[in-house]
């Protein structure tokens, strides 16, 4: 193949055939073709897009550039579950124990946080001792035993998504759905599981602010796991607002764990129990949804879900006590409210300009190389539809560094705007896509 000629195709809108696709991303993985020339391309997909077959082949030819994780040493059907990012978004920390708690196998392979939107491996991090870098014979070792470990990913998982993420980010081609469907599911795919929940968010906190765009970007990931022989459901569902009520890692932690013991906020918990019923529909465990919702809800209240929570945490390295006595996870110095200035219903949260202060504060990474203040976030006293009396907390500000927390704290009330008249509650899952 002449490379010019494969741009001149796609800028004209025309259709590239597998062995064109395989041939730039082998060549680009091998440094056979320049940043210039593939530039050119995303370019050209940027404005002409993809189809199914081109994209599928896009995210196989991706997934291959690296290890493709082999998981068939695990007995039964392994489930994967992604978001695609947001705030407070605490989900997979409960889903993990929870799905584990009822039988389903759970292979979670995650990333650390970038940007406004946290990492599970981060998170985890916060627990004394927790180790996530495991090799493939403890991974499997633990899921075998308790069902569910949870790793980061390695260094040679789809190193041509590394490569295009980074080019992508200078060039303006991020925000492109075949781009970000075969940037998701190659690392999916790589990874080794049988069958795929996607959560796509959509909002001010989200990847995609429209909710038209995540059922296209949600669309786009189905069709490709089902082509690639991994069946995948996905649920579009709201971040405009924070999803729980932790932003920060080891206050996720701990929201996590009030989840697990039948505590914590109803939205996150409902997120949980869909996904939870979706991963036993999906491992064959349980098809009935209702029966499967109440089996995961039985799991919390007899005490199952939480010890579950205590032995992943044992089986890799950490204090399991954390869960019960939270002053043995990191603690910030500073610890300031946020109160109501008048009587009012939560009308809005802006889950971005929470997400930034967070980040801000230390719990985030702006660069790669940054290090994260696992103790430091917000913790939201409440969420849009709720009402707040004049002085009492809208939200709570944990910090170290006292020049930032007046800044934080200054970002926070703006975060908030609140009604004089009564504002409904907002719908959390907007669409499930099979
Ligand atoms: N998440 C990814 O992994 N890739 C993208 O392109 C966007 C979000
Ligand atoms: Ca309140």
């Amino acid at each position: 193949f002449f490379v010019p000629e494969l741009i001149e195709k796609k800028r004209n809108g025309g259709k590239l055939s597998k062995d064109e696709i395989r041939f730039m991303i082998e060549g680009y993985v091998k440094g056979e073709i320049p940043d210039y020339q593939m530039a050119a391309l995303l370019m050209a997909v940027y404005f002409r897009g993809m189809d199914e077959e081109e994209v599928t082949e896009l995210t196989l030819s991706m997934a291959r550039s690296g290890e493709m994780v082999d998981l068939s040493a695990i007995e039964g059907i392994k489930v994967d579950k992604h978001s695609s990012g947001g705030i407070a978004d605490t989900t997979t920390l409960v889903l993990i124990p929870l799905a584990a708690s009822v039988g389903v196998k759970v292979a979670k392979l995650s990333g650390r946080g970038l940007g406004h939107t946290g990492g599970t491996i981060d998170k985890l991090e916060s627990i004394p001792g927790f180790k996530t870098e495991l090799s493939k014979e403890e991974f499997i070792r633990i899921i075998n035993q308790i069902g569910a470990a949870i790793a980061g990913q390695s260094k040679d998982l789809v190193p041509a998504d590394k490569m295009l993420y980074a080019l992508r980010d200078v060039t303006a081609t991020v925000d492109s759905i075949p781009l970000i469907a075969s940037s998701i599911m190659s690392k999916k795919i790589a990874g080794g599981a049988d069958k795929i929940i996607l959560d796509v968010k959509f909002g001010r906190g989200a990847f995609m602010k429209k909710y038209g765009d995540a059922v296209e970007l949600a669309k786009t990931m189905v069709k490709i796991g089902n082509l690639a022989g991994k069946p995948t459901v996905a649920y579009v569902t709201d971040m405009d607002q924070p999803l729980g009520m932790a932003i920060g890692n080891a206050l996720e932690i701990i929201e996590a764990a009030e989840v697990l013991k039948g505590k914590g906020h109803e939205d996150l918990l409902n997120l949980s129990l869909e996904f939870g019923a979706e991963m036993m529909a999906l491992s064959g465990i349980e098809n009935d949804r209702k029966r499967a919702k109440e089996k995961l809800n039985e799991s919390i209240k007899s005490g199952k879900a939480i010890e579950k929570f205590k032995e992943i945490i044992k089986s890799q390295g950490g204090n399991p006590k954390v869960v019960e006595d939270y002053s043995l996870l990191p603690q910030a110095r500073f610890r300031e409210e946020v109160t109501a200035p008048h009587d009012g219903w939560i009308e809005s949260i802006d889950a971005l300009r929470l997400g930034l202060a967070a980040m801000k504060l230390g719990a985030g990474r702006q660069k790669k190389e940054d290090k994260i203040d696992h103790s430091v976030g917000i913790w939201l006293g409440g969420k849009v539809g709720d009402w707040v009396e004049k002085g009492k907390p809208l939200a709570v500000v944990y910090a170290n560094d006292e020049g930032k927390l007046g800044w934080a704290l200054e970002e926070v009330r703006e975060a908030f705007r609140l009604s004089p008249e009564k504002v409904e509650k907002r719908k959390l899952i907007w669409a499930r896509i099979t």
